[in-house]
C-alpha cells in the first residue's frame, strides 16, 4: 500500500508538475541506481488538511513524525516523517500558517476549503491536484504575498519535489560532482543561497533544479507557471552520534522553498 502510494504520487509529479524529471533520471541514472531520499508535500493549516490531519494518513501507511521545523518569514511549519522500513523515502510535509497571512488570503482559503470534504480514509487525495477554482488574477495577487500560497492554490495536492540520494549513487562521490554533471547537461539549478545548501558539518548538503514551467488550468484560461522541481541530497554521519543524519536543516530548506520562485 505504501509503495503503491509513492508510485502514484511519483506518477502525478513526473507528468503534471515536473516533466523534466524523466530527463534528470536519464542523466543521473548513468551514475548509479536512483533512490529517493525524500519527497515534499505542501498544504495549509486548515483543520481538514493541516499537517496534523495528514500525519494521521501517513501513520496509517507506517510513517512516524520525527522532527518539526519553523520558517517564520515564510509563515510555514513543517515536520519530517520516516518509515519503519528505512529503505523507503522520508517525507517533508509543510503547511502555510494562514493566521499570519492577509485577511484576503485567509478569506479566499476559508471560502474554498471549509465547504469541501476530503476523504481522510483515502491517502490518494495527496496527489489529487486542484479540485477548486482560482483565477489567474487571484494567483498573481497571492503570489505577491506568499509564493507558497500561490503555488498550493494553483497546483493543489501533489509532490512539490522528489529528492535523489547522492549517497546511493555508486559512481558519484559528492554532490558538487553531481551538480557539475547536471550543469553540463544544461539543467538550470537554484542558486538562491548558493548552489549547495548546508554542509558536511551540518550532516546534509542539498541542491535543486529550478521548477519546471507547467501549464495550469485557471478559471479564466491556461497559463504557464512554476510547478515542481528536483532535489539532490548528500547525507553525512553526525559527529555526535556516528550515525547518518536523517533530519533537515531549516536554513537550507528555507532556500530550497525558493526553487518554485518565478524567474
Ligand atoms: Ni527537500
Amino acid at each position: 500500500m505504501v509503495k503503491q502510494f509513492i508510485s502514484n504520487l511519483w506518477l502525478d509529479y513526473s507528468v503534471r508538475l515536473c516533466p523534466s524529471s524523466s530527463n534528470i533520471h536519464h542523466i543521473v541514472g548513468d551514475y548509479g541506481s536512483i533512490t529517493t531520499d525524500h519527497f515534499a508535500l505542501r498544504t495549509l493549516n486548515l483543520p481538514q488538511i493541516n499537517v496534523q490531519s495528514i500525519s494521521l494518513l501517513l501513520q496509517n501507511i507506517g510513517y512516524k513524525s520525527k522532527a518539526s521545523y519553523i520558517f517564520r518569514k515564510k509563515k510555514l511549519y513543517a515536520e519530517h516523517f520516516e518509515h519503519i522500513d528505512k529503505k523507503l523515502p522520508k517525507i517533508f510535509l509543510s503547511q502555510l500558517n494562514l493566521q499570519d497571512c492577509s485577511k484576503s488570503l485567509q478569506k479566499f482559503c476559508l471560502d474554498k476549503f471549509t465547504k469541501m470534504s476530503f476523504d481522510h480514509t483515502n491517502i490518494d487525495f495527496l496527489f489529487s491536484g486542484k479540485t477548486w477554482d482560482i483565477s489567474i488574477n487571484d494567483y498573481e495577487k497571492f503570489l505577491k504575498e506568499s509564493e507558497y500560497a500561490a503555488w498550493f492554490l494553483a497546483h493543489g495536492f501533489g509532490a512539490n519535489h522528489f529528492t535523489i540520494s547522492v549517497n546511493a549513487l555508486n559512481k558519484i562521490k559528492s554532490l558538487s560532482e553531481l551538480n557539475e554533471i547536471l550543469i553540463q547537461n544544461k539543467i538550470i539549478m537554484n542558486k538562491n543561497g548558493g548552489l549547495i545548501k548546508g554542509s558536511e558539518a551540518l550532516g546534509l548538503e542539498q541542491s535543486s533544479t529550478l521548477a519546471d514551467h507547467v501549464q495550469v488550468q485557471f478559471s479564466d484560461g491556461f497559463f504557464y507557471i512554476p510547478g515542481g522541481f528536483y532535489e539532490f541530497s548528500q547525507r553525512y554521519k553526525s559527529i555526535d552520534s556516528g550515525r547518518i543524519f536523517n533530519g533537515f536543516i531549516e536554513a537550507s530548506a528555507d532556500k530550497i522553498f525558493e526553487s518554485t520562485n518565478r524567474l
